[in-house]
């Protein structure tokens, strides 16, 4: 491990799961200390909770914080906590909710619940941190949108409208930001293995079809992502900027 984040404070949306708890505890490797932002305590898979995986298996400091990235007050209590660390360096808007649809049967309800999370929770968050940030000067705000923020897909309007949603807030803050101090990214997965993954109840035969068409013929993991997540938290990605980064295993841009 490395101390690419050393005296860093980081804050990770929907860090109990998945790619989140990778994230998290992967900045926490590096050196960072974390609050871990999320609905729910216990990860949708097994496991500690993160919190407590970061305390007991790396030097760093960690938090949970109970927050539905929706509510700008629950959000608010987050970047407050993070000041207990010294105050937000870097957030990750990684909560996120996936839907599979029929597109002409999607209800205003639907649709409003879905881009709340993956989009007012992200917009809103990243308005919190940036008035810190601007303080502190500056940080890196990375947004986890989607192959599908690049591609339509229509199994999954609603999904691929807020991830495409999440894209250009991510080159608009990084407009907006710059001048601050402040890097916008966005990491564009593919497929990656979580719960979220089982929500979109793929059968063996699609699965199998999706492999193949991926140049690195395996689906990703989460620590895939958090890979790219460090780098752009980190000083080594000191002059990317508005950018997408895809860790998809080439999926998107071949065949
Ligand atoms: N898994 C994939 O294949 C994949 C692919 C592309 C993009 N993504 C994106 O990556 C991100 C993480 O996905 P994952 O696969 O780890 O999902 P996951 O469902 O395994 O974990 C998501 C976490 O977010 C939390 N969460 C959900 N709603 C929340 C809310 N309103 N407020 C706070 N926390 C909330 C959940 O409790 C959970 O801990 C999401 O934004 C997702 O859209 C995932």
């Amino acid at each position: 491990m490395t101390n690419l984040l050393a005296a860093k404070t980081a804050v990770v949306t929907g860090a109990s799961s998945g790619i989140g708890r990778s994230v998290a505890r992967t900045f926490a490797e590096n050196g960072a200390d974390v609050v871990v932002a999320d609905v729910r305590e216990d990860p949708r898979e097994d496991g500690r909770p993160t919190r407590e995986l970061i305390e007991s298996e790396t030097d760093a400091s960690a938090a949970y914080v109970e927050c539905d990235v929706s509510n700008v007050d629950d959000f608010e209590a987050v970047i407050d906590e993070a000041d207990r660390f010294g105050g937000v360096d870097v957030l990750v808007n990684n909560a996120g909710i996936f839907r599979s649809e029929e597109f002409l049967e999607v209800t205003p309800d639907g649709y409003d619940r879905l881009m709340e999370v993956n989009v007012k929770g992200p917009f809103f968050g990243s308005q919190l941190a940036a008035r810190r940030m601007i303080e502190n000067d500056g940080g890196s705000i990375i947004n986890v949108s989607s192959i599908a923020g690049l591609v339509g897909n229509g199994g999954y309007v609603t999904y691929c409208v807020s991830k495409g949603a999440l894209r250009l807030l991510t080159y608009a803050l990084a407009h907006r930001l710059g001048p601050e101090g402040i890097r916008v990214n966005a990491i564009h997965p593919g497929g990656v293995e979580t719960a979220m993954m089982e929500d979109a109840h793929m059968g063996p035969e699609a699965l199998d079809q999706f492999v193949q068409a991926i140049p690195s013929r395996r689906i990703g993991e989460p620590d895939d992502i958090a890979g790219a997540a460090l780098f752009l938290a980190s000083d080594l990605a000191g002059y990317v900027n508005g950018e997408s980064l895809v860790v998809d295993g080439g999926y998107t841009y071949t065949g």
